[in-house]
């Protein structure tokens, strides 16, 4: 028996990855020029960790209105596109595949990132949360409810930036589904009251996730299309779950299977939701009977528990987060079973290379 799954290849749409080992998703606020542009600051940072099976990006924003994190790249203006060219081409130089991660935020953004004006949302409820602005963090506000207009505009923002993506050299892109953004927002019935066909039934609600999937196929294969979903996240970025969130994250996920996505990554709950009524515990066990492509598995995991979840059979992959911003060679470290150095969470979003590209290689490696 092989001890070590995780360190075993898989096929991803018509892609093979050298392992199952997954880079999260992870905002790092460096993309601090007018442009928002990635830099040769980000080639490096990826290049580190080009060793992952798979590179998943930050979150990058699809257009002006998306953006609601300072320094965040976006992937809607030709500088920004050869911007990440130099990350793709740094990742695959090193045998990796790499894919981007676009988002909007919607009501988690602010004023202060759009001349005064509200942030966009599926209707006008405040997520009484934080917004990371340029001046600090502030509450949030009650955003505006987005017109039909506004909503066809988002999903073709979403389809450029696929589009731009494929330009930029990407392997595929993974739409940010979860955590409180946007399309999260627009799927829960606590965000979103709309009336129309947006909102009110799940499928209303789940709607333009799938309009912005079948906007994306337009210019790119299914297959190089991921989606990443939270099921329970509860109290954390102005999300409720309530007892329709289960059913609708069980209509998404069944509906998914029409699709032949690249994978469907998924969260196991950020806190604990022992204790509520409509929460799943288990994101996994539930899903991956449900799910019937490649499923990629996230939220606190170590080698062995990320070694159990892919020899039970309840994960294709695992993704890790904050183990990757400190462990640029996390694959490495798990072939020779070597300890894990600590993150330091102060410097997750500042500026520079400084708890970023820092991090040292195992023997000392020069960082190149
Ligand atoms: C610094 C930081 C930034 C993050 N940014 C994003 C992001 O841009 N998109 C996203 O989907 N998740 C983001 N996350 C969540 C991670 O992808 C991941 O789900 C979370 O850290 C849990 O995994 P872990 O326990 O392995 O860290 C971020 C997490 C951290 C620590």
């Amino acid at each position: 028996m092989n001890i070590n799954p995780l360190l075993e290849k898989l096929s991803l749409g018509e892609i093979e990855l050298n392992n199952r080992v997954v880079m999260a998703p992870m905002t790092r606020s460096r993309a601090d020029n007018s442009e928002n542009t990635p830099t040769d600051l980000h080639a490096k940072y990826y290049r580190q960790r080009a060793s992952a099976g798979l590179i998943i990006t930050e979150g990058s924003q699809i257009s002006k209105k998306a953006v609601g994190y300072i320094n965040t790249p976006g992937i809607y203006s030709q500088a920004q596109i050869d911007g990440w060219k130099k990350v793709t081409e740094a990742v695959h130089e090193k045998g990796g595949k790499v894919f981007i991660q676009i988002w909007h935020v919607g009501r988690i953004s602010h004023p202060d990132f759009h001349n005064g004006e509200l942030p966009l949302a599926p209707s006008a409820i405040n997520p009484q949360s934080k917004s990371f602005t340029p001046k600090g963090f502030k509450e949030t506000v009650t955003p505006k409810e987005m017109s039909l207009e506004e909503i066809h505009q988002t999903i073709q923002d979403f389809k450029m930036a696929g589009k731009n993506a494929m330009e930029a050299g990407f392997d595929g892109i993974e739409i940010h589904a979860s955590n409180g953004y946007l399309l999260h927002q627009f799927s829960s019935r606590t965000s979103n009251v709309r009336t129309d066909g947006y909102g009110g039934s799940i499928e209303n609600r789940a709607r333009i996730l799938f309009e912005i999937i079948d906007a994306l196929k337009g210019v790119m294969p299914e297959n190089k299309i991921g989606v990443r979903l939270n099921p329970s996240l509860h109290g954390i970025f102005g999300m409720t779950m309530d007892e329709e969130s289960i059913p609708t994250f069980d209509y998404i996920i069944e509906k998914l299977n029409e699709y032949n996505l690249a994978y469907l990554h998924l969260s196991e709950p950020f806190s604990d939701v022992s204790e509520l009524p409509y929460a799943v515990t288990e994101i996994a066990k539930r899903y991956r009977s449900m799910y019937k492509g490649i499923l990629i598995i996230n939220g606190d995991f170590d080698q062995e528990k990320g070694n159990r979840f892919i020899l039970e059979g309840l994960a294709d992959a695992v993704a890790f987060g904050k183990p990757y911003v400190s462990n640029p060679d996390l694959v490495e470290r798990f072939s020779q079973d070597t300890p894990l150095q600590d993150w330091d969470q102060r410097t997750f979003y500042t500026p520079g290379k400084k708890g970023y590209t820092d991090y040292p290689k195992l023997k000392s490696e020069k960082v190149k």
